[in-house]
Order: C-alpha cells, then sequence, then structure tokens
C-alpha cells in the first residue's frame, strides 16, 4: 500500500462542506460556518479573508480540532489532511498533528509566548515535542539558527530574553520561529498583524513570504485586510456569513471582483500613511 502522507498527488488539506455550530444554552445554536469546501495543494498558500464574525478563525481552528466541543459542534463530508480524516482522528493522532503538521500563529503574539519564560525555553519545549532528530546539546544551535531566520538580530544573545524585553514585531518573529521549528507543513497565521504597526505588518508579511518558499510549506493567511495577502497567497477566499461566497487567484480577484462584499472589502483595504479604514462601516443592508 502507498503512503498517502507522502504523496505529491494528494491534497495536503482537503475540506468539504464544513458546517460549524455553537451551541447556546438560552437559543437556537449559532451557525458560525454553514458549508465551506476548500483544497489546498503541497505548498500551495492561501488567504481567508472577511470581515469579523464571518467564520475565520472558527474555520481554521477546526482544522486541528482546536474549538472547544461543546459549544462548538463540527460536521463534514470531508475534512482530511494528507488524505487522513481530522473528524475521526483519536485524541493521540490530533496532538501528533497540532504543531508538528499544522502550525499556528495568532494575532497577539502574548497568546502564543508565556511571559514568564525566557524565548530559549519556548522555543526548547517546542523542539523536544516534535523534533526528536534535535539532541538535548543541539537545541541551542538549531534555537539560534531559526531566531536567524526570522530575521532576530544578536540572536544567540536574545536566547535568555522574555518576550516583554522584545518589541512586538520581535515577538511576532519568535512566535513565527516557535511555530516554525517544528517544520509543518501547514501554517496558519490568524490575523498575524492586525496589532502592529503597517510598516512592521509589511516586514512580517515579506518573511513569511520568504519562509514559505525556503521551508516549501502551505500558509493559510486569514486577515480582513485585502491589502497585505499579495506576497504570501496564491488564491484568496472571500467568507461572508459563514460562507466562501468568491475564490480565484489572488490577482484576479484583486483586479475584478464579482462578488458586492469583495467590492466592499477592497474598498476598505488601509493605505499606507491613510487611517484605518473600519470594516464595520460596510453596510450590510445593500448585501441582501
Ligand atoms: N467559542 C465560541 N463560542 C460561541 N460562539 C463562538 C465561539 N467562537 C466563535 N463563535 C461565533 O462564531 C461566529 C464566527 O466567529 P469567528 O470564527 O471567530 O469569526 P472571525 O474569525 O471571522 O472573526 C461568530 O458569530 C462568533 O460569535
Ligand atoms: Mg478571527
Amino acid at each position: 500500500m502507498s503512503d498517502a502522507s507522502s504523496s505529491k498527488d494528494t491534497a495536503l488539506l482537503r475540506i468539504r462542506d464544513l458546517q460549524i455550530e455553537f451551541g447556546r444554552h438560552d437559543a437556537a445554536p449559532v451557525k458560525a460556518v454553514r458549508s465551506i469546501s476548500l483544497e489546498l495543494k503541497h505548498g500551495e498558500s492561501i488567504a481567508l479573508v472577511g470581515e469579523s464574525g464571518s467564520g475565520k478563525s472558527a474555520t481554521a481552528l477546526s482544522f486541528a480540532r482546536l474549538l472547544p466541543e461543546p459549544p462548538a459542534s463540527i460536521s463534514a463530508k470531508e475534512m482530511s489532511i494528507n488524505g487522513r480524516e481530522i473528524l475521526k482522528m483519536s485524541g493521540r493522532e490530533l496532538r501528533g498533528i497540532r504543531g508538528k503538521e499544522i502550525a499556528y500563529i495568532f494575532q497577539e503574539p502574548t497568546t502564543s509566548l508565556n511571559p514568564v519564560l525566557t524565548i530559549r525555553t519556548q522555543i526548547a519545549e517546542a523542539l523536544a515535542l516534535h523534533r526528536p532528530d534535535v539532541t538535548k546539546a543541539g537545541r541551542d544551535d538549531e534555537i539560534v539558527r531559526w531566531l536567524d531566520k526570522v530575521g532576530i538580530v544578536d540572536s544567540r544573545k536574545r536566547l535568555h530574553a522574555y518576550p516583554h524585553e522584545l518589541s512586538g514585531g520581535m515577538q511576532q518573529r519568535v512566535m513565527i520561529a516557535m511555530a516554525l521549528c517544528t517544520q509543518p507543513k501547514l501554517l496558519i497565521a490568524d490575523e498575524p498583524t492586525t496589532a502592529l504597526d503597517v510598516t512592521i505588518q509589511k516586514q512580517i508579511m515579506d518573511l513569511l513570504a520568504r519562509l514559505r518558499r525556503e521551508l516549501d510549506m502551505s500558509i493559510i493567511l486569514i486577515t480582513h485586510n485585502l491589502g497585505i495577502i499579495r506576497s504570501v497567497a496564491d488564491r484568496v477566499a472571500v467568507m461572508f456569513r459563514g460562507e466562501i461566497v468568491e475564490t480565484g487567484p489572488v490577482d484576479e480577484i484583486l483586479r475584478n471582483p464579482q462578488h458586492a462584499y469583495t467590492k466592499a472589502l477592497l474598498a476598505c483595504v488601509p493605505r499606507m500613511g491613510a487611517k484605518q479604514a473600519r470594516l464595520t462601516a460596510i453596510d450590510h443592508t445593500a448585501l441582501g
């Protein structure tokens, strides 16, 4: 029997008709994701865009079963990574794919970085869990190699720094090093730069684009900002109220958006130096 996980023909991630509800005590469940289908080939990257509440994070978290179930209940005709059905995985199998096959970074470095542990301790922990090829004696060198890769200067001196001793952008870089040192096939970056200045945003996006090429991995970039996706993503899927309403190559969608909601999102793209446009200003009544 051939090994599905090593076949280049197998999609990295295949989602068919994903639905996610959140149960409530006092009312009918919230349908956060209504029907999402998505296929990602090895090495391919996609941006999942849509305003706050459209179901982007719930979708992405469900790929590694990171939503609390309950209140979440997830169903899908298929939800597979390298041909293996995620919804049928045991707790042990799921722990194996979290971090190792699917890694996440989030908006706030503080949700991933522990304030009372040094950078070295935190990255060493990820290596100890997922990189049996790195010996204990070789860990510091490997950590320094990753800090260099993500553009931390004086990396060896930074080993003993605590998160608060670094700027927001540097914390984000450490978080990226921590997520990628396990060499995942898929990085899910959920609004990774929303909290940062525009210039730092651009640097982090360029870094992700470079790392994607160097490491031959796929990225799912979640954002409400269509202005930042070009360097990282090949395709875009636009989400609106729990559904994908438009999908296609990045250039095509940016040049010629079809759906009214995509046009509205594009109109909100914050420009360099301009005041941050607010997506809450999108007029839903006009979208039906
Ligand atoms: N843990 C949760 N419990 C209950 N409802 C949730 C939970 N997470 C998300 N939701 C609901 O699901 C919907 C989609 O949320 P989310 O996926 O976070 O959107 P986005 O990431 O696009 O902003 C929202 O209505 C939100 O309130
Ligand atoms: Mg979100």
